[in-house]
């Protein structure tokens, strides 16, 4: 070999030389740049912190439509071709009750095949409507091979009892006839209130009431009170009246391009139709935009969903909607989900009319007489003629509704949204919102009083990005249940013991999440509340929460190291000290001995601390990390010298050690290493250090000048914390070490389950 021939000096003198134009580099871009909010936990698929149960089962496939049993423990599943009885009851993959199949039949799918759709991916039965009818009956409607049919389901003892051939009925306006159209149903009082494409083609929409006593009605097609491109997404039952959410090309702009809209709009649940103008007949249409929009930015003018969030007694009932935009900004698109208080949408409903204007064909606000009673009321009985025919065409609110944007991410698409409130230690609500996206993440956000929200965590559920079909709360289980193409998960509203130490359980800010210092773990947080239990929502702060017994009795912190590491190492060795960063919300920073700054002679890269071994750095070192305004330790090394082992700062006497190994390069002279290895790390090492230096060099080159890079680069050290925040915790600690430590775990994690003793 010849790498050895060069001898170990030559290789020491250009890996020193490297390293020393690595202090140059600029720390790596962190990946929240730009993002808006952050998860401040993710999960990959498969992540053994977050474990997930996956209902699946061979030859099933599309699990697009979910629906909740009454008493909750029965989980209804719309697959492609056949509908499932889970049961939830208990923790884990959810049980197949029943299961009976529903396929086009043979005719209708030659039929779909014949007009030149794909027999492989389309001429199936997709289920699009799943709602409960009466005690004894569910109600179910499918695209059927591109021929819409509907059918009761008779459940005996929530089992499903098969579909016999003649039961099935017409489902035109119920479900739409291509498996990719939106649609939407709600049933109310026994009649099903749909919104979906009415033809073949896909150019018809509709919103129409079937099933019942009343008359079916429907939208006037011809009078065009619907876009042909109209797309529902969402239908909601209100005290009179029954909201539908879509999306459609705006007619009242003028646009240089197309123009989505995102709306509104509404009919009378005791609507009967006209008896000579408008018969069988919406008499009561009316729809208005819905606006989504930080100010000063463009509009999230596409409703992807939406959901309502009943009433707490003291509050309004708020319906919660997910958007994306139209227009993209680089690759990504961002999404935003907005509350519409259902006051302002009735307020918009009894304001101005919008008429268009035959002349200049133009929608301008109708400014004619009021006419009494108002049209479009929810009066009982007939209206009359000179109503109906204003109804024709003043079915468009003048007035926008306004939404209040709580949470905006960029880069992601939501498609669905689930909502609920969850009560902290406090008894304070919280809206808790699970947002599955079009890649198959599932983010959980919480919106505190002040309507700032932020992301708990994100969750990979699916490994390849396919989109989130559907999700369902499952509120007596404390579960999220989302549909896919290959199966329907079950994700538990959170996972508390993630959160190793009070201080994470209190920065996590999860209402469902409470620290309790008895066990020293971070656990769900459910009936009966324990007095001791720690959490901080409002500003998870965890220096008050994770303070040490009642605050007065023990208010010295101690912010020692729980466990120290001890690296010992041969000098003139690149040494790489490792911080687990726990929370991407936190900035990481290292220390040395009391000191905030980092030897010259050592650079952090990638969290990593890279220390080459030399007189003066060695002692201890911690990884820092600050969040919400807060400062712990993550991390603390002894960095000793194998040859001439150094006493342990007395300070730290008493503390549990754990010997660890760190990755080491050795640089420096030694024909005892030369002896014993080859140099095939050394260089790895050299090579590495070169293409970083190389890479940095091009980008000092391209960008900025050095004086600002070599700035940057500091800010790793912990020369720029707030003073005020760490002092207290590096300064003045009582040296003493925590009785209730646990057992170290060996990987280089261990800290990490002791940052709640760390500080509290
Ligand atoms: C919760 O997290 C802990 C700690 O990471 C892990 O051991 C456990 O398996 C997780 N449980 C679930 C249900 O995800
Ligand atoms: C679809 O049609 C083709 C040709 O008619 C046939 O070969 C294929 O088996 C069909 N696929 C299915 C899933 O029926
Ligand atoms: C529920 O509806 C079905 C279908 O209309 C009907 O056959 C059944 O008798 C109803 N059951 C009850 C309890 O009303
Ligand atoms: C940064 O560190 C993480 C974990 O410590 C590691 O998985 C990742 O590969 C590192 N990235 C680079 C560019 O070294």
């Amino acid at each position: 070999m010849a790498l050895p021939a060069l001898g170990p000096d030559l290789w020491s003198l250009l890996g020193l030389f490297l390293f020393q134009m690595l202090l140059l580099l600029p720390p790596p871009a962190s990946g929240s740049g730009g993002q808006g909010l952050v998860p401040r936990v993710r999960y990959c698929a498969g992540d053994g912190r977050r474990a997930l149960s996956l209902f699946h089962q061979k030859g099933l496939r599309d699990f697009d439509t979910l629906l909740l049993s009454g008493d909750g423990d029965t989980l209804y599943v719309g697959a492609r071709e056949t509908i499932l009885a889970l049961n939830i009851q208990d923790p884990g993959v959810p049980r197949l009750q029943s299961m009976i199949p529903w396929p086009a039949n043979d005719g209708k799918k030659d039929e779909c095949a014949f007009k030149r759709k794909s027999n492989e991916t389309q001429c199936f039965n997709f289920i699009r409507v799943l709602v409960p009818f009466n005690a004894t009956h569910l109600y179910a409607c499918g695209t059927f091979a591109f021929s819409p049919a509907c059918t009761f389901i008779e459940l005996r003892d929530s089992s499903l009892v098969p579909i016999l051939e003649d039961k099935i009925m017409d489902g035109k306006g119920q479900s739409p006839f291509d498996p990719a159209h939106k649609h939407t149903a709600v049933l109310v009082d026994g009649m099903l209130y749909s919104g979906t494409m009415n033809n073949f083609l896909g150019s018809e929409p509709i919103l129409i009431r079937t099933l019942g006593s009343q008359p079916v009605l429907k939208t006037d097609t011809f009078l065009r009170w619907l876009q042909p491109d109209a797309s529902f997404v969402a239908a909601i039952p209100s005290t009179q009246v029954v909201y539908f959410f879509f999306e459609e090309t705006a007619i009242e702009y003028d646009f240089f391009e197309k123009l989505h809209t995102s709306r509104v709009a509404r009919v009378c649940k005791n609507d009967v139709g006209g008896e000579k103008l408008l018969q069988k007949k919406w008499t009561t249409f009316l729809k208005a935009q819905l606006l989504c929009a930080q100010p000063g930015q463009l509009p999230f003018n596409v409703i992807r969903h939406a959901v309502l969030l009943p009433a707490d007694p003291r509050d309004v009932a708020r319906i919660y909607a997910v958007f994306t935009s139209q227009w993209q900004i680089g690759r990504t698109r961002s999404s935003a989900v907005c509350a519409f208080s259902l006051t302002d949408i009735e307020r918009v409903f009894e304001g101005k009319y919008k008429e268009l204007n035959k002349e200049t064909s133009r929608w301008t606000t109708y400014r004619g007489p009021e006419t009494n009673p108002r049209p479009g009321n929810c009066l009982v009985g007939p209206s009359s003629d000179k109503a109906l025919t204003f109804m024709k065409d003043h079915f468009l609110m003048d007035e926008q509704v306004v939404g209040t944007p709580l949470l905006v991410k960029s880069g992601v698409e939501y498609t669905r949204i689930a909502v609920e409130t969850a009560r902290d230690l406090d008894g304070h609500s919280h809206l808790v919102m699970y947002l599955g996206t079009t890649t198959g993440f599932l983010h959980k956000a919480v919106v505190s009083k002040n309507s700032s929200a932020h992301l708990v965590e994100e969750i990979q559920l699916v490994p390849d990005p396919e989109p989130v079909r559907n999700l369902q709360l499952a509120p007596n289980q404390g579960a999220v249940f989302a549909g896919f193409s290959g199966g329907v998960w079950r994700v538990p509203r959170a996972n508390c013991s993630v959160y190793e130490s009070c201080v994470d359980c209190v920065l996590a800010r999860d209402p469902h999440c409470v620290w309790d210092p008895e066990s020293r773990t971070c656990r769900l947080l459910s009936a009966p509340i324990l007095n001791s239990w720690k959490q901080d929502m409002e500003r998870g702060n965890p220096r008050w929460a994770c303070a040490n017994g009642p605050i007065g009795r023990s208010h010295q912190p101690q912010s020692l190291p729980q466990i120290i590491k001890v690296v010992l190492a041969a000098p003139n060795s690149i040494l790489e000290l490792r911080c687990p960063h726990l929370s991407a919300l936190a900035s990481y920073c290292w220390s040395h001995g009391e000191a905030a700054a980092i030897p010259e002679s050592s650079t952090v890269y990638n969290g990593s601390l890279l220390l080459l071994l030399q007189d003066g750095v060695w002692g201890l070192y911690q990884c820092w990390a600050t969040e919400n305004d807060f400062s712990y330790p993550v991390v603390s090394y002894w960095v000793g010298n194998k040859d001439q082992p150094l006493a342990l700062d007395p300070k730290l006497e008493g503390i549990p050690q754990e010997r660890v190994e760190a990755p080491l390069t050795r640089v420096g002279g030694g024909a005892a290493l030369a002896a014993q290895r080859s140099y095939w790390p050394h260089f790895l090492t050299v090579t590495v250090l070169l293409a970083l230096v190389l890479s940095g060099a091009l980008i000092l080159l391209l960008a900025s000048p050095l004086g600002a890079l070599r700035a940057r680069g500091k800010v790793q050290g912990c020369g720029s914390l707030v003073p005020g925040e760490k002092a207290p915790l590096s300064r003045e600690q009582p040296l003493k070490p925590s009785k209730e430590h646990r057992t170290p775990a060996t990987d280089l994690d261990a800290d990490n389950n002791h940052m709640g003793t760390e500080v509290a």
